[in-house]
């Protein structure tokens, strides 16, 4: 299913899209702590709280001991325990504003529709601060390319909102090999598109842990963090590494260009599909390079593939 977000983007010209600071704006960058964060109860709220990132987030500033709120559109979501959950829909800013009721900081999606009047939203009830989970991919990017432009979009609307800011970009996912299971339990062998694409993948658990820095001190504000995990690697050294650790022979097919686009249009629209064969096949996006922000932020490095998979060896089994 593709969230709508990715159909209902509106977006004005592309100056706007780039967002320029008016000084008024750049004069409430200047870092601060929250004032609630200096004692007392203070709320961060999650979106995406029942998901890979979210998930991750909710963990670390539970671990950190802040009061968390997760949103969710649905009453019985995957919300990791400790947090209370909020019922909300980002296509839909109206269902939200019991959901920022006394929220000193948010955790952001990109890519919803009106982020700007979302924003405004928050401010208006009280958050002071905003983390945005945006991409790599948004560096020199295409704005033609849909995933590009979403997360541009929601970078600019992050800056000009007048809360204290922080944009987070990373590499692909390794919670994206979660998308094999289906395929692992017939048998062992995994398809993939783009298996010849390197990607130096982070694990969640590492945007999560430096969500959770950034939530919880002015010391980020008004910067922007490329994270990525330790290593470039294939599909094919993934699989690798996941049969090791599940006793199993498996074995990486590279899917053949057409037939991933036959498969990636039954389930996103074409401007994503696009946006993935301009990204991999047109050199539109190199996600194989590693940096070293995260291991930086964090004081040691980002955790490795096999971290991953032994933390989730059982979602596999
Ligand atoms: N995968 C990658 O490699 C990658 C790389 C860079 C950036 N990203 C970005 O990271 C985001 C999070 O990825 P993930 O793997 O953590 O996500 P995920 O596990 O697929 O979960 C998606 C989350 O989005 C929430 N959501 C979807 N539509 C919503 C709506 N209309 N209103 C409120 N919440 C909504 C879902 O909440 P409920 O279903 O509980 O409502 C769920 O918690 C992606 O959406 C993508 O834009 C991904």
């Amino acid at each position: 299913m593709v969230p709508s977000r990715f159909l209902s983007l509106s977006l004005g010209g592309r100056q706007a899209v780039r967002g320029r600071m008016s000084v008024s704006t750049m004069l409430l960058f200047s870092p601060r702590r929250l004032p609630r964060m200096e004692g007392g109860a203070v709320v961060i709220l999650v979106t995406g709280a029942s998901g890979n990132v979210g998930g991750e987030v909710i963990r670390a500033v539970l671990a950190a001991g802040y009061q968390v709120r997760g949103l969710s559109r649905h009453s019985a979501p995957g919300v990791p325990a400790g947090a209370e959950v909020a019922r909300g829909d980002l296509n839909d800013r109206g269902s939200l504003r019991s959901a920022f009721a006394g929220v000193d900081a948010v955790f952001l999606l990109a890519g919803y529709p009106e982020v700007s009047g979302l924003l405004a939203e928050m401010r208006a009830a009280g958050v002071g601060r905003v983390v945005l989970l945006s991409s790599g991919a948004v560096a020199g990017g295409d704005l033609d390319n849909a995933v590009v432009r979403f997360n541009v979009v929601s970078e600019a609307a992050v800056r000009d909102s007048g809360l204290d800011w922080t944009v987070l970009r990373p590499s692909g996912f390794m919670s994206n090999t979660l998308q094999w299971i289906p395929q692992l339990r017939a048998g062992d062998v995994v398809r993939e598109p783009f298996a010849d694409v390197p990607i130096a993948m982070i694990d969640p658990y590492d945007i999560g842990a430096v969500a959770a820095l950034a939530l919880t001190s002015g010391a980020h504000n008004g910067q922007s963090y490329r994270l990525t995990g330790p290593k470039a690697l294939h599909a094919a050294n993934r699989a690798a590494i996941l049969g090791a650790v599940l006793g199993r022979d498996l074995r990486l097919v590279a899917e053949p260009d057409d037939d991933a686009r036959r498969a990636m249009g039954e389930s996103m629209p074409d401007s994503m599909v696009d946006a993935f064969f301009q990204f991999f096949r047109r050199g539109g996006y190199d996600d194989s390079h590693v940096d070293g922000t995260a291991a930086r932020l964090l004081g040691r490095p980002p955790r490795t593939f096999g971290d991953w998979v032994r933390a989730h060896a059982e979602a596999f089994r």
